[in-house]
């Protein structure tokens, strides 16, 4: 094909910068195209000192004529899609084209009350820590083959019918199960008539759409949500979304082939931080991480809640690097480093009296894995200003090699601020 592909994918538990990487790219990209997930995603894209959280659109919405697409890989909230887009409108800012997979799943409201009803049943010990949007519900009911897509929304009979099956199963888990209310078929009815009425204008056939871009020469840019060790098959399982965030997700999420991909840009922040349940070997729970969590503002952009933090865990980047078959790194956040006299990375995991040298999604052995660490020196001076790699403190300097030679992948551009502009862009 003439056009290009390249896929950005989260390399650790999300939020790693993913947004803002995809704004920082944006200019030489036709399309932006969203794959899996759904509103649990918050990217935060911050432009002239405005900041832009999007949770469904893709990030490319603020470019001015071009085109963003949602794929069939996504489960999409129509509440929630029909706000934000109503958002950026109000603010001015709903510049570019958007267009929905038919083929993408709804998430509807009874999948939100039983997202919340699971983890309040699987209880302290036990729940995952989910978002509450009823991503996992949601994506169960795709693949129990009775979930109702976009374009049922357009069909009152399809509708009524997939409806009131949906409902009778629902409400008996939600009364028997979880002791709570049945849900009133007419109003959920009445209330997906009208999204349906609303997003007709948006719906479209993605893969097509995509295809014929890349035929004619276009740039198309794969935003993957959450992050390589959220994955349902790669991640900490069971502590991870119920999607597809690494690259390959891309292709399925799409409707396009493995062959379309040219580059996979990892998005990898300088050290880690994680949202929810689930084993973290290098979370700092003392006054490292708090400091990591201030002067990084590392507070969830969906749901506001705290980020785990502590040091970069290069065991877990090699894997990410692996699954993903990465081929450039954008290193964010290189600025919430500075200050600190020394910086450490674990390079391996101490278990039961050995050495693991290697990743393992397996929860159990993560949660008793204790990191074995490599420490750098630290560098001193804000970086933020910093436009050239030359220009940075030589420790902040080593530390980007270190990252290149461990994982033998380049790092192509190093985020040292949020704002559009402040990355040193190293060939990407
Ligand atoms: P995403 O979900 O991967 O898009 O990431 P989020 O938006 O949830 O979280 C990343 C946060 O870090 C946002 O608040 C960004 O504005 C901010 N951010 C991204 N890159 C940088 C950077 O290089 N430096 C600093 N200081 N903040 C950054
Ligand atoms: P972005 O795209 C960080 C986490 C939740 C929870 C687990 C499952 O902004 O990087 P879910 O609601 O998906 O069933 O929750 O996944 N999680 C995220 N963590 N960033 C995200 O998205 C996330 N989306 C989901 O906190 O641990
Ligand atoms: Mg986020």
């Amino acid at each position: 094909m003439k056009g290009r592909v390249e896929v950005i994918i989260g390399a650790q538990w999300g939020d790693e910068g993913k947004g803002r990487v995809v704004d920082c790219l944006g200019s030489r990209v036709d399309v932006f195209a969203r794959y899996q997930g759904g509103s649990n995603a918050g990217h935060t894209v911050i432009v002239d000192g405005k900041k832009y959280v999007f949770h469904l659109l893709p990030s490319g919405m603020l470019y001015p004529g071009k085109l963003c697409v949602i794929g069939n890989g996504v489960v999409v909230d129509p509440e929630q899609l029909l706000a934000e887009i109503k958002d950026l409108q109000s603010k001015g800012m709903d510049r570019a084209r958007l267009i929905v997979s038919g083929s993408a799943h709804v998430v509807m409201p009874y999948h939100k009350i039983i997202d919340k009803a699971q983890e309040a049943f699987r209880g302290k010990g036990k729940k995952i820590g989910t978002t509450g949007r009823g991503i996992g519900p949601a994506y169960v009911d795709k693949f129990s083959r009775c979930g109702i897509r976009i374009e049922d929304l357009f069909h009152p009979d399809v509708l009524r019918d997939k409806l009131e099956f949906n409902l009778e199963d629902k409400n008996r888990i939600l009364t028997r199960l979880y002791n709570l209310e049945p849900l009133p078929f007419d109003e959920i009815h009445t209330q997906a008539m009208n999204w349906g009425k609303e997003l007709a204008a948006y719906a479209g056939d993605v893969s097509r759409i995509l295809y014929e871009a890349l035929e004619s020469g276009k740039t198309v840019l794969f935003e993957g949500a959450q992050g390589t060790l959220l994955d349902i098959d790669h991640g900490t399982y069971p502590y991870v979304t119920s999607s597809s965030p690494v690259a390959a997700g891309g292709c399925v999420g799409l409707g396009l082939g493995p062959n379309a991909v040219d580059r996979v840009i990892g998005v990898v922040k300088a050290y880690s931080t994680r949202v929810g349940e689930g084993p973290f070997p290098t979370e700092d729970s003392g006054e490292l991480g708090n400091r990591l969590r201030e002067k990084g503002g590392e507070y969830g952009a969906t749901t506001g809640r705290p980020r785990r933090c502590g040091w970069l865990d290069m065991v877990g980047l090699k894997y990410a690097v692996r699954v993903n078959g990465m081929t450039s790194i954008a290193l964010t956040k290189l600025d919430v480093l500075s200050g600190l006299d020394e910086i450490s990375v674990c390079v391996a995991y101490d278990f039961e009296g050995g050495r693991l040298d290697h990743f393992t999604g397996n929860a159990g052995v993560l949660a008793c894995a204790t990191p074995v660490f490599e420490r750098f020196e630290g560098w001193k001076d804000d970086i933020a200003a910093c436009r050239n790699f030359d220009d940075l403190p030589s420790a902040a300097k080593d530390y980007v090699r270190y990252i290149e030679k461990e994982t033998g992948v380049p790092v192509q551009l190093i985020g040292v601020g949020p704002g559009r502009d402040e990355t040193i862009v190293r060939g990407l």
